[in-house]
């Protein structure tokens, strides 16, 4: 959102002579420096006696030949034609010699945990090898992503490599959307989808092997799942049901962990590749570091051998501000130079945006690709020598307040020792390669070892609902880390406010339908309220364009747009704010796209984002769909007046309520902080006594972003408000 906007000091940036920058040496932003090796290679030796080692039989070194073959292109896109060079990459891989040895371990052990570098075929592999070998019989494997866009790309490339399209017999799952048939036996999920598929199938009977990659991420849901993969594997040895098999996957060296926490686990260990990486550290920290990344991009443009260059941001607005800069830079390269292609990674870009980041480079163009931790582990993106490393990520932090207000906000922070050693690793799978790290040295030892896991940093709603309509309490679910006791009172308070437990902390029935949607807990109780309030169109509307993953309106930060921008949504404006406006701006897109008016170049003049209102009217669907399998009608309407549509939004949301003071702030109902109304608000200039907000955003401030007016009274019919006040 518009206000935490970077600035280029493009001016530092050396000019672009014949693609050189002139003077570049004396660049004040040289790199010290570093040699260091394999960043997660072998384990000590004391580790390695207690491993089952998954040799391959290479030297680790390859021939100029095989590594051709290895970065021959991979086909995502048009697999028929490519499909004899997939079977040769595959057999490339560190994991394929150890195939049998595998098959064997996991055949005679129902829990196994398998550690290997990044890129060394774990993910893609493993599931193949399973199901060839019959390990799952006539079920289906499933194997657990944090993120989605890993999820996605994951399963099209299996697909290709099985020669079958992507929901076929590999296919994928992930939040309001799914490739996936009766055919499917490889099914790649996010691991909040499997947490889903527990509340209908608590067995997860139709499993015969759960795969859960990423471990070492630790996000809440696969920390919730190593936890119930547990139960159900004991209830499935007692019952007559086929075993369940767990696979934990994990890049760095945390297996013993994942070993104890289930009854010592055999670990099996893939030896892989890794070449070494020098590592530069700046001579002073960088306070820009997107300005830095820029400026080193350059430098290794202009200086260093071909190779792609991966830089890593934490998000994804970093990540479009870079791209922008590197293109305008690019422009001034003369024709014959190397040129330069651009592609980002991040969670939400489409899938069919993805591809790109796997495709080979035409001949004399260096790719640049912009990523999150994405790359970190989770996907390994060929041709890679040169990392950025800007030392930054996004996470998930929880802000506790009082009186159960606390709230999940994203934190732009410095990442953990382990990250930035994964992250330079990128650099050496295929060849010798070059880590530059824009912060010193001494900024680097001062990092923690490792992240702290999700689970003592984010709010638990939603998860803690989920186990509750799973009849688990928090207070007595065997978790690998345990979480705050503070965090799980102040979830459980929310739930009660929301009506989703009692007084004694059991689930109700409104509790167990708020479960049964795809929704955070607040969003699915103003679907519930308006069930009640007979205004169900309006508010899946409104609830499916809060649950796109990016915003509707366009940023029009730069001066020359905003005039436009503003005149554009003008139209849109709904008297009571936000919320309904967003919903105006939806009805208006549906009917463009159904009177066929060309909705791209619509959304073009309105300054609206095309993505998020297709993702949006595909979120409507869904949520339609499971009101109807849970008996509401979708299509009730509340017609003009605009309370029955607010007071359910309110219901979920009261939690995000603050009132305007004497001074003309406005201060929380509940923590009693101040906040200020977004810039990009509809809301923005206008003081009325009570608002309501979907989110706070930090940046130097605390913004409430998507805003509308309501009516005190509309307070006092908020159960948490009554008996507050009455007390
Ligand atoms: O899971 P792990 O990091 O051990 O490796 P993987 O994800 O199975 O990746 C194995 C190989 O497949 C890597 O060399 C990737 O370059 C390649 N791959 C690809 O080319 N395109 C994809 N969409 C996914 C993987
Ligand atoms: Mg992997």
């Amino acid at each position: 959102s518009g206000s935490g906007k970077k600035k280029y000091k493009l001016k530092h940036l050396a000019p672009l002579v014949n693609g050189k920058p002139v003077n570049g040496k004396q660049h004040e932003h040289q790199h010290q420096k570093n040699g260091f090796k394999t960043p997660n290679g072998s384990p000590s030796k004391k580790r390695r006696r207690s491993l089952v080692e998954l040799d391959s039989d290479d030297d680790g070194e390859q021939s100029p030949a095989k590594r051709q073959r290895v970065r021959a292109p991979n086909g995502v896109n048009g697999h028929s034609a490519a499909a004899p060079s997939l079977l040769e990459q595959r057999k490339q891989l560190p994991i394929w010699s150890g195939k049998d040895a595998l098959v064997r371990e996991i055949q005679a052990n129902d829990t196994v945990v398998i550690l290997g570098e990044t890129g060394s075929g774990k993910t893609t592999q493993v599931p193949q090898f399973l199901l060839e070998a019959g390990l799952a019989g006539d079920t289906a494997i499933a194997v657990t992503q944090p993120r989605r866009v890993a999820a996605t790309s994951l399963a099209a490339r299996v697909a290709a490599e099985q020669h079958v399209e992507v929901g076929g017999r590999v296919g994928y799952a992930v939040r309001f959307d799914e490739k996936t048939s009766p055919a499917t036996r490889i099914k790649f999920v996010t691991d909040g989808m499997l947490v889903r598929e527990l509340l209908a199938d608590p067995l997860l009977s139709r499993y015969g092997v759960i795969v859960v990659d990423e471990a070492h991420e630790r996000t809440l849901r696969t920390d919730m799942l190593l936890a119930s993969l547990k139960d159900i594997q004991r209830a499935r040895r007692k019952g007559s049901a086929r075993p369940l098999k767990v696979v934990i996957m994990s890049a760095t060296l945390d297996a013993e962990k994942f070993s104890r926490y289930y009854d010592n686990a055999k670990i099996l260990y893939v030896k892989g590749r890794q070449h070494t990486v020098t590592i530069m550290y700046t001579k002073e920290p960088q306070v820009d570091y997107v300005d830095a990344a820029l400026r080193t991009f350059f430098q290794i443009h202009a200086e260093q051998p071909a190779g792609d260059v991966l830089i890593f941001l934490p998000g994804q607005e970093d990540i479009e501000s870079l791209e922008t800069a590197i293109k305008l830079h690019a422009k001034q390269l003369p024709a014959d130079a190397m040129q330069i292609s651009v592609c980002p990674m991040y969670a939400s870009l489409p899938p069919g945006q993805q591809a790109r980041v796997f495709a080979t480079t035409a001949p004399n163009t260096r790719k640049c690709v912009l990523a999150t931790n994405i790359a970190e582990t989770s996907i390994t993106i060929p041709g890679v020598r040169y990392v950025i490393d800007t030392g930054m990520c996004k996470e998930k932090a929880y802000i506790a307040r009082d009186r159960g207000s606390g709230i999940d906000t994203l934190l732009t922070k410095p990442i953990s020792k382990s990250s930035a050693m994964q992250r330079a690793g990128r650099a050496g799978r295929e060849d010798v390669g070059w880590c530059y790290r824009l912060y010193t040295e001494k900024n680097y030892l001062q990092l923690a070892d490792a992240t702290i896991p999700e689970i003592q940093r984010c709010s638990l709603t939603s998860g803690i609902l989920q186990l509750k309509a799973l009849g688990h309490d928090p207070e007595n679910v065997d978790f690998m880390d345990a979480p705050d006791p503070y965090a799980v009172g102040a979830s459980l308070m929310i739930l009660h406010g929301l009506g989703a437990l009692d007084k004694n902390a059991a689930i109700c029935e409104q509790g167990k339908l708020m479960a049964a949607f795809p929704l955070d807990p607040p969003l699915a109780a103003a679907v519930l309220r308006a069930r009640e309030l007979g205004c169900t169109r309006e508010v899946l509307d409104i609830v499916a364009v809060l649950s796109a993953s990016s915003n509707v309106f366009l940023d029009a930060s730069l001066p020359e747009a905003r005039q436009a921008a503003l005149e554009a949504r003008a139209k849109f404006r709904h008297p009571t704010g936000d919320h309904l406006t967003l919903r105006n701006v939806l009805v208006a897109y549906v009917q463009v796209c159904a009177d066929k008016m060309g909705p791209k170049q619509w959304c073009t003049q309105q300054w609206v984002n095309q993505r998020a209102l297709r993702e949006a009217v595909d979120i409507r669907k869904q949520l339609e769909a499971t009101c109807e399998k849970l008996g509401i009608d979708p299509r009730a309407t509340c017609g003009d007046d605009s309370d029955p549509a607010l007071k359910s939004i309110l219901r979920g949301s009261f939690q995000n309520t603050a009132l305007l003071q004497p001074d003309s702030t406005y201060k929380q109902t509940m923590g009693g902080q101040k906040v200020k109304i977004h810039p990009s608000s509809t809301m923005m200039d206008r003081k009325v006594p009570a608002i309501v907000y979907n989110e706070l955003v930090f940046t130097n401030q605390t913004y409430a972003r998507v805003v509308s007016s309501i009516p005190k009274s509309f307070l006092l019919e908020i159960p948490l408000f009554q008996s507050r006040s009455s007390s």
